[in-house]
């Protein structure tokens, strides 16, 4: 069998997702492509007549399509419904199935290299309350982590976030950006969602770490740079750091079982394309 893989978005031309299937095919021994559809959002009932009849066995979905490919899919798994929002999709007996892969991929690659980081006694802060938000902060309150506070430019969507999926178990806080500057020492894992970071000589960081621990670990999901302003500050600080291309690797590597029935021992790629982002 010869899978036929990809991706859909608008723009993906910088995608390291055809770098990082084709390493996952390779480690498989399996024969396959995954390859690039990008196209206009007004044509997606035809991008996706178009890849049923090509012969595709499953895609990821990015921006611009995430939220609204939920309307045009047969299932959606229940995380992806209750998040709104779509990573992957299989086509299972002539039907489309879609769902989110980012939330339990973050875990998967937060957890590589701090085994014991997440418990019930585990207090977390999550920046951000947007697309990405919402998934890691699902992932983390099924792992059932004792605090998971929200500190966002917006209160109001942060508040948002927690109402449309409240979960017994979970302390829940939502703060401004200068309570959490305040209550940073208390954090056993701060992590950063927002697009704040990308731009390095214009960006600031969202927050100011002078009450950082040193015993704290700070997480940027950002990638592109793969050293952030904040990954630095923390990381001279003394705390250790995480970095965002863990998360594309391990979001891939879900994405990947779900088409293939594979699970990957990808660790050894974290360092690879580590490198290859570093150029
Ligand atoms: P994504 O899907 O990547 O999470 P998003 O849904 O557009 O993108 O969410 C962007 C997040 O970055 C939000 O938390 C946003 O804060 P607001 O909800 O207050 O808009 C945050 N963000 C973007 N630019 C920011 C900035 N300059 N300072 C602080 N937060 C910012």
């Amino acid at each position: 069998m010869r899978y036929k893989l990809g991706l859909i978005g608008h723009p993906i031309g910088h995608s390291l997702s055809p770098w990082i299937h084709k390493h996952f095919l390779d480690l498989a021994g399996l024969d396959g492509e995954y390859k690039l559809y990008e196209g206009d959002h007004q044509q997606l009932p035809n991008v996706l007549k178009y890849l049923k009849q090509e012969g595709i066995d499953g895609f990821n979905v990015t921006v611009p399509y995430k939220q609204m490919i939920v309307d045009f899919l047969d299932e959606i798994d229940e995380d992806a419904r209750i998040l709104g929002a779509v990573n992957t999709v299989v086509l299972q007996n002539g039907k489309w199935k879609g769902y989110s892969t980012d939330g339990a991929g973050y875990i998967r690659s937060l957890t590589d290299p701090f085994p014991n980081l997440l418990n019930k006694n585990t207090s977390v802060l999550l920046l951000g309350a947007g697309g990405a938000a919402r998934g890691i902060y699902r992932a983390l309150i099924q792992e059932e982590i004792g605090r998971v506070d929200i500190a966002n430019r917006s209160v109001v969507k942060a508040e948002q976030l927690i109402a449309s999926m409240r979960f017994p178990g979970v302390d829940t806080q939502v703060l401004t950006f200068q309570e959490a500057e305040e209550y940073l020492g208390h954090y056993d894992l701060i992590i950063q969602t927002t697009s704040v970071g990308m731009k390095p000589h214009v960006d600031q960081q969202v927050l100011s770490l002078e009450n950082l621990s040193a015993d704290t670990v700070v997480s940027d999901i950002v990638y592109q740079p793969i050293m952030t302003q904040l990954l630095q500050d923390a990381s001279d600080r003394g705390a250790s750091i995480h970095h965002g291309h863990a998360m594309l690797l391990y979001q891939g590597q879900l994405a990947f079982e779900k088409w293939t029935g594979q699970s990957l021992e990808i660790h050894h790629l974290v360092d690879e394309l580590e490198k290859k982002l570093r150029g």
